[in-house]
């Protein structure tokens, strides 16, 4: 990809980390649900399938996969977090055990409306994992069980997160100037 030539690209996180951070959070959830039944990999579309798709392939328990969409309302700065589901769950997820898949938790609002969706479905335990997480951002605190990197406010791209739909394959975190 154009990255080393790209004077508004910077990396920040290499495949090498990605990979490494990848396979030691499969390690820890598999070791964590390894007495567990049922388990649901919940990948929030459309950013975190690529982290999802990695993460499960180094899982060595069984899990079923599945995805969920969604998508802001037209209100802009005026309603931030007005989230809505676009693509429900496929699974029936009561009494399994949800493990809900991030790239990033930002603002929190978005995490705080699955949340909430998702618990009064009443599954046996929801946790969420995250590849990214930006605290300076947040505005609601949400739980995170398992996160890959903390990292500054800045822009991201690559590794499921884009620039008008731009960067989602990258398999470098790249900070875009
Ligand atoms: C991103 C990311 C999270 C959300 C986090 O999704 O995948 O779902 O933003 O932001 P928050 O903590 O401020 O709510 P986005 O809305 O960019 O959609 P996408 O995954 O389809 O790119």
């Amino acid at each position: 990809m154009e990255i080393e030539n790209s004077c508004r690209l910077k990396v920040l996180i290499s495949e090498e980390q990605i990979d490494e951070k990848v396979a030691f959070l499969g390690k820890a959830i598999s070791r964590d649900y390894a007495q567990v039944r049922d388990l649901v990999l919940v990948a929030v579309l459309r950013g975190s399938v690529y982290f999802a798709v990695d993460l499960s392939r180094n899982l060595s328990i069984p899990f079923i996969l599945d995805f969920i969409g969604i998508s802001s309302y037209g209100g802009g700065m005026e309603h931030p977090g007005a989230v809505r589901i676009t693509k429900d769950l496929d699974v029936n997820i009561t009494h399994k055990n949800v493990l809900l898949v991030e790239d990033i938790v930002d603002t929190g609002l978005t995490l705080n409306y699955l949340l909430k969706k998702l618990r009064i479905r009443n599954p046996s335990s929801l946790r969420v994992c995250t590849f990214l997480d930006m605290p300076e951002k947040r505005i609601l605190d949400v739980p995170v069980d398992y996160k890959g990197f903390e990292i500054p406010d800045a822009f991201i791209v690559g590794y499921g997160l884009d620039y008008h739909e731009h960067y989602r394959n990258m398999k470098v975190i790249a900070v875009l100037k």
